[in-house]
This record gives C-alpha cells, structure tokens and sequence, in this order.
C-alpha cells in the first residue's frame, strides 16, 4: 500500500497483526493475581487487559504505570504473574519496575531480543512488524489481541469459559481483521477530522472496556495532533468534568450494540445544549468493540494532523519511548 506515512501504513496494517495471532496458543498458567506494568500506550493495553483478565478469567487484576510502581510497587502473593509491557522492550521505567518484582515475571514485547527479555522468566512477543511512526497504532492492537487469547485460555483452563463459549470467542476474534477492514476503506473519518479542524479541546467518553480506548483515543489525539483530549468512563464523566463543556467542546462517545449505559451521559450533555458525536462500533459484539473503536480514534489522529500539517510519524517534545 503506498501511503504518505508511516502511521497510515502501520493504522492499515492492523487487521493482519491480528490475523498473524489468531492461530497462536499461549498459556501463562493459572495465576492467582496478576499485576502489570506499562507506560503511554502499553498502559492503555494493560486496562484492557486487566478488563478481560478480571471480567472473563476472573483473575483479581491491578494494573500501574512504571514509574509509579517504582515507588508504590504493586501487591504480590506466591502465585502473581507481574506482565511487563512494552512495545520497544527498552523503556527505563518498565525495565526497572519489573526488575524490582519478586513474582513470576513476563514481558509482552515487539522488541526482539530487547532488554526487557533479560528480566523475564518468559516472553511473549506481539509480532507486529516494524514500528516506525512515534505513535504507536499497530503494536497497541498486537498487544490487546495478546491479553484477548491470553484471558480466554486462561478462562478457558480455569472453567469459567465453557468449550462452546471458548470456541466462540475465538471465532468472533478471527472476525475482527474484516471488520477493520471495512472501517480502514470508509471516508466517515476523514470527514469527521474536518468539522473538528479548529477544535482545541476535546471529550471522549467510552464505558466497560472502552473506557480505556477512550483514553487511549485522548492519548493518540494529544500526541498526534496537540488537540487537549481527555478520555472518561461515560458515568463518572457526569460528577464533575462535564462543567467544562461549552459550545467550543465537543464530545466524542464510542457506542456499542450491546452498551446503554452511555446513552444516559450523552442525554445530559445534549439537555445541556453541548455537542455530542457518536462512534458506533455496532458490527461486532462489545466484548470486542475495542479493536474497531480504536482504529477509528486512530484516524481521527492522523486525518486530522495532516490537515493540521503536523508531522504526524514525529510530533513535537516526544520519542518514540523513554531509556533513561
Ligand atoms: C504513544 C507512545 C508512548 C509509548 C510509551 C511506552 O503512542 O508511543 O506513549 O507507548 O512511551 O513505550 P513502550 O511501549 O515501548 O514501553
């Protein structure tokens, strides 16, 4: 595909990361608590896989940023798994977070043979190719497909999947590449990126797992296009942030099929008079919304750099990750 950067191309390469880990079986075992570990990006994959861990495996998950850990490091028990997450696998902070860990570790990583690989008792690589624009798109789908497979093997060997349920999981998972498919040739969201064109502050609501796509979303729009984004839950949203709306700050809400819960925050915001768009991710079943929400909110970010002529693959004051 001949695309004008890096992060188009690595947006459009999505749907075959998935379908390289499709065929993957990987066990970490039965832990009785899993702790992770992440900065930027990684972190946001890690709230969707404390999601799945707690809500499908029903493993009791905690998930800190890095640096944080470094000073309030997480709670073990014998049977923890800590998993270190980190596309680079050479961000100082995660490397040192989970040197300090006495659990077993795992690292989740694009890098191979990366640093972070020598303080592991395990790696599991995401497999996503070359990343080369700064803001991370490919490697973030590659790790959520990993804690995606991860939780239902270890729901499935836990019982709390059944075999029918498990095989079903599987199956919507394979469907997701041509669903994205569909969403990567739509035009909505170049269309979209104009009316936002001036826009300076920004809302994106989500709730359940897309609450973290949400402020996965707010991250790509801040780093990609210096817009001021702030992802919410769509219920905590109403206790207090949503006195910052006025006319000059629309909110963008990821809507799902099976999800109602969000529709109550949008009434209110639109009762107040203030804008209200929809990201519907309607085609797949919630559980797996996140996949389509996020190459949407990945767009957005790029579309609306480049109408901004923003270097897009090298925004201002950021590296790709952090080593010291
Ligand atoms: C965001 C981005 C950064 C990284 C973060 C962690 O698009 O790229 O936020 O996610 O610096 O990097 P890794 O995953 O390499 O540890």
């Amino acid at each position: 595909m001949n695309v004008p950067h890096f992060m188009l191309k690595e947006i459009h390469q999505q749907p075959d990361v998935i379908r390289h880990q499709l065929d993957r079986t990987i066990s970490i075992g039965i832990p009785d608590r899993i702790n992770i570990l992440a900065c930027g990006t990684s972190l946001n994959a890690g709230l969707i896989g404390q999601f799945l861990f707690e809500q499908i495996a029903q493993i009791p998950t905690q998930v800190r940023s890095s640096s944080e850990s470094l000073s309030a490091p997480l709670l073990e028990t014998p049977n923890t798994i800590t998993i270190a997450i980190t596309q680079s696998g050479e961000t100082a902070d995660t490397i040192a977070a989970l040197q300090q860990v006495q659990s077993k570790r795992v690292a989740i990583t694009n890098g191979i043979d990366s640093t972070i690989t020598r303080f592991a008792d395990h790696t599991i690589y995401t497999n996503a190719g070359e990343e080369k624009s700064v803001a991370a798109t490919k490697t973030f789908t590659s790790q959520i497909v990993l804690f995606y497979k991860l939780a239902f093997q270890i729901a499935h060997e836990n019982q709390k999947l059944s075999d029918r349920e498990f095989a079903s999981h599987l199956e919507s998972l394979k469907q997701i590449p041509q669903q994205m498919e569909k969403l990567l040739n739509e035009n909505t969201i170049v269309e979209l990126a104009q009316t936002l064109k001036e826009t300076r502050d920004l809302i994106i609501l989500g709730s359940g797992i897309n609450t973290a796509i949400a402020v996965e979303g707010a991250l790509k729009l801040k780093e990609a296009t210096y817009t001021h984004a702030e992802g919410y839950a769509a219920g905590e949203f109403l206790h207090g942030p949503i006195a910052l709306l006025d006319a000059e700050i629309p909110t963008l809400a990821i809507v799902t099929e099976d999800d109602s819960r969000i529709q109550k925050t949008i009434d209110r915001i639109r009762a107040h008079g203030n804008h209200v768009i929809e990201i519907t991710a309607k085609s797949v079943p919630e559980l797996f919304s996140p996949f389509l929400a996020v190459v949407a909110l990945q767009l957005l970010a790029y579309h609306l750099a480049t109408l901004r002529g923003i270097d897009v693959d090298r925004p201002r004051n950021i590296a790709k990750y952090l080593t010291t």
